[in-house]
């Protein structure tokens, strides 16, 4: 069974679904921090399946254990985590504690169990400013803030441990922009209040939610002037996931991959397609730049291409096409 942490929450449900459809038995946890109970009732709806659950937070080593103690764990894929980068700046300690310790009380388990099987949620931002796009894999590796640096340290402690035991199978995967949501409409992102990342914010404008979307400087040295990235569609990365598990069911050993398209977009570029695609009109301000922020960043996906054999599918216009069913499906529902 695969044990699947932070499982209701964007990217864990729908990796639980992708897991469930290719048969896999899944146990999700969720202190539901950050998620919504009714995700585990659309999961059934999907997958026509019982979802094996447990309310806990993975720092509570304890409620942990009884999850491995009734089910046999072969393996864990651990995305429960803050991720809110302004928001790791004023509260480090707590970004610490709770990237950082539940990690290593999972691994402890693991062990303990005989299950040294781990995928880690890491982040293109563990690229820091790179110099240059498409990014592969040897990129060197900086961060400038604690929500970033809690990935990298969660990445160097599992190189320790691969250096120490090398019977772990252990992936870590860095994603790009993850945007979209299931087909169905039946999940997606729901950020609490206001969303920081520019999808969900481009999407509630749409909805008229919100009034108008800042756009973070247009002076960039991009073919526009605003920031590019590589958006990829969740259920893509859902996949990735997948492909990972299959790699380190067999093998041991770590080993890390980019999840992105390759491909990158600016904010305008989306704007312009959000509008084609929904016929909704996004007005928009251009603001000074956000701190911390670069020009462009993009995946060179290759390499998982070539050892997992993934890539992604689906395109700008999908992406954009599930994000707006999911948002209107929602519509007077938890937001
Ligand atoms: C952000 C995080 C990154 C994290 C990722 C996934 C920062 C600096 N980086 O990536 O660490 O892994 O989310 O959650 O926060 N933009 C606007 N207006 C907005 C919001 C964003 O113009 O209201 C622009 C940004 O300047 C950027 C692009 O849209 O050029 C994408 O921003 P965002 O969606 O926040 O993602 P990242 O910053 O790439």
């Amino acid at each position: 069974m695969i044990l699947v942490t932070g499982g209701a929450g964007y990217i864990g449900s729908h990796t639980a679904l992708s897991l469930l459809q290719n048969d896999e038995d899944v146990i999700i946890v969720d202190d539901f921090s950050n998620s919504d109970k009714r995700v585990l009732e659309n999961l059934e709806k999907l997958t026509h399946k019982k979802i094996q659950f447990s309310e806990l937070d993975c720092c509570d080593e304890q409620a942990l254990e009884q999850v491995f103690i009734k089910h046999t764990i072969s393996a864990c894929i651990h995305f429960a985590g803050y991720k809110a980068v302004g928001e790791s700046s004023k509260i480090p300690l707590e970004y610490y504690n709770n990237n950082i310790t539940s990690t290593l009380i999972i691994l402890k388990l693991l062990k303990k169990y005989n299950a040294k099987r781990f995928i880690f949620s890491s982040s293109a931002t563990v690229y820091g400013s790179p110099e240059t796009s498409p990014i592969n894999e040897t990129f060197p590796l900086s961060v400038t803030n604690p929500y970033g640096r809690s990935k990298l340290m969660v990445e160097d402690i599992l190189r320790d441990i691969i250096a120490a035991e090398p019977d772990w199978s252990i992936g870590l995967l860095r994603y790009f922009n993850p945007i979209g949501a299931h087909e169905s409409g039946l999940i997606g992102e729901r950020p609490n209040g206001i969303p920081n990342n520019v999808m969900p914010y481009i999407s509630m404008v749409g909805a008229g939610k919100l009034p108008c979307l800042p756009v973070f400087g247009n002076d960039y040295d991009t073919h526009d002037g605003t920031g590019v990235r590589d958006y990829i569609h969740v259920m893509d990365l859902a996949e990735g996931h997948v492909a990972m598990l299959a790699k380190i069911s067999k093998e041991v050993g770590l080993s890390t991959y980019n999840l992105g398209t390759g491909q990158g977009y600016s904010v305008l570029d989306l704007v312009t397609q959000f509008e084609k695609v929904t016929g909704q009109k996004i007005n928009y301000e251009i603001m000074p730049r956000r701190q911390g922020d670069i020009a462009t960043c993009y995946a060179d996906p290759q390499k998982a291409l070539k050892e997992l054999g993934w890539k992604t599918t689906r395109n700008l216009q999908t992406m954009i096409e599930d994000t707006w069913r999911f948002e209107q499906d929602s519509q007077g529902k938890s937001r």
